[in-house]
């Protein structure tokens, strides 16, 4: 069953913003960035998995897009984007350094990746926190019709589900945490421990990318709360609407995320894309080993233990420059938060020092690209990659070790994995590392490197298996089939694609 139609924006009884949906996804970015520029401005799409997840859904329901634009200080109206409505929820700049590059950045970000950088705690951080918070539940509520499903996305709006609720107890409340959720030892530092759980708790499901997630979150539950648990229901004492007392059922468990699989197989089926993976490994002076690493510049992603194995494999005389090559795209990211810089600065220091040592002209030993690139060409460097190298210290999933696996038609190349990413529970063909462990490292490329024809083809078809078997439409429709199952009384309102419409 299709939400209803909405009313088309000319028609006089009802403006713009009263248009309500049946579907609405909240998140912290809206599926476009807006780019200002002399002449005006323009949206640009972001390729990112859950946009490409959610659209088919979005479409067949009439859905709505609750999210900030990535500008500060603009308001823009919503408008109407490929079958989504997309709602901009405004930030001013104080709002940007305390709500977005603070708590959720650099309070949250480092919090639940186990402490890996200092989390910073600040009142003013919090305060703007919760207010943006309460600006991204009124915006959902005001676009969603009676009974309407919202699915909030992510730590940047861990309340949101709770206020949502207290202004329309109707609305079906989803939640998933796309970062891990930490160990009770960890997480009790935050001096808002208590509010987060009670925002988190107002949905009627919370999913987690693992198992250890969702159970980190009911033993935090239950030490700070005592509410009980059992299996993936946590019991949420409450008041009815007539004064009584009632135990509410909140879903907390595991829907690990993924990637549009067959987006990434087909392009590794062009010929211009294998082309241009025969192109990088020449410019790259055709050498006997490529092994690549694709990252955001981030300090969970054990960027520099990957250096650090590799730059030790060349003083060993394990590897020489002229054979191997590194290629490192470290993606930019958060640049204004203070721990982002210095990462920057501590990897770039380290890529020099490394070239400076072992590499030979022409052969740099570590090819470092600070960009992004377009997915055609993420897929051509992942066709010419003999050795994949994903050495996260903590992960909520990590797709690039998914987008490496479904890109990898002909059954080469070895991923080699930490055990430390989400991903690990699912991928266990790879060669799975703890990246603390510089020696371990080293042996595993050495490992991958030296693997027979064979082994690496059977690996590959295994970890293929998986990802085509559970790609980002599967984790959509689990998490939207289980939510629609969570309220007794009440059937979703979304459909998925091939439903009967
Ligand atoms: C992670 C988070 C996302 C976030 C993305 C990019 O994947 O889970 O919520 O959007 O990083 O970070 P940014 O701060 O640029 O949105």
């Amino acid at each position: 069953m299709a939400g209803p139609t909405p009313r088309p924006a000319s028609d006089a009884q009802s403006s713009p913003e009263e248009r309500t949906f049946s579907f609405v996804v909240v998140s912290n970015r809206l599926p476009v960035d807006r780019v200002e520029t002399a002449d005006g401005g323009s949206w640009n799409r972001s390729p990112g998995g859950l946009v490409t997840a959610l659209e088919p859904i979005m479409a067949i329901n009439d859905g709505a897009w609750v999210g900030w634009p990535g500008i500060a200080d603009h308001e823009y109206e919503p408008f109407d984007s490929e079958g989504s409505w997309l709602v901009p929820v405004g930030l001013s700049e104080r709002e940007v350094a305390d709500y977005y590059e603070g708590f959720s950045n650099d309070t949250l970000w480092p919090l639940y990746h186990d402490v890996i950088a200092q989390p910073g705690y600040h009142r003013i951080w919090w305060e703007a926190y919760a207010a943006v918070n309460q600006r991204f539940a009124e915006a959902a509520v005001r676009v969603a019709e009676h009974g309407a499903t919202v699915w909030v996305q992510d730590y940047q709006l861990q309340l949101v589900p709770a206020m949502i609720r207290k202004l329309r107890p109707d609305i079906v409340i989803g939640f998933f945490n796309h970062i891990p959720f930490p160990a009770y030892g960890i997480y009790s530092q935050l001096p808002w421990r208590r509010q987060i759980l009670e925002g988190l708790l107002g949905a009627d499901v919370i999913g987690f990318q693992r198992a250890a997630d969702a159970g980190n979150f009911a033993r935090a539950v239950r030490r700070l709360f005592g509410y009980s648990t059992k299996g993936t229901v946590v019991q949420v004492p409450e008041t009815a609407s007539d004064g009584s007392q009632r135990l509410r059922p909140v879903i907390a468990r595991a829907f690990p995320i993924s990637i549009e699989t067959s987006a990434y197989s087909d392009l590794a089926k062009r010929p211009d894309v294998q082309e241009r993976a025969k192109q990088i490994r020449d410019e790259l002076g055709n050498p006997t080993i490529v092994m690549l690493g694709v990252d955001r510049l981030d300090y969970t992603k054990g960027i520099a233990h990957r250096m650090k194995a590799f730059g030790e494999l060349l003083e060993d005389g394990r590897l020489r420059s002229e054979d191997a090559v590194l290629v490192q795209v470290a993606s930019p990211s958060r640049e204004r938060v203070e721990t982002y810089r210095a990462l920057r600065d501590e990897i770039e220091l380290m890529v020099g020092r490394i070239n400076g040592d072992f590499g030979a002209i022409g052969h740099p030993g570590i090819s470092y690209l600070h960009h992004s690139y377009p997915r055609e060409e993420m897929v051509a460097m992942f066709l010419a990659a003999d050795v994949m190298l994903v050495t996260a210290l903590r992960d909520g999933m990590n797709l690039v070790a998914k987008e490496y696996v479904a890109s990898r038609i002909d059954n080469g190349g070895v991923l080699i994995l930490s055990e430390f990413a989400g991903a690990s529970d699912e991928l266990k063909s790879a060669l799975l590392i703890n990246p603390h462990d510089i020696d371990g490292v080293k042996d595993a490329i050495m490992t991958a490197i030296g693997m027979p024809a064979r082994e690496r083809a059977n690996r590959m078809r295994a970890l293929r298996r998986r990802v085509i078997e559970h790609d980002v439409d599967r984790w959509s429709a689990d998490f939207l089939a289980v939510l629609a199952r969570s309220r007794p009384g009440t059937s979703s309102s979304v459909t998925l694609p091939g439903e009967d419409e």
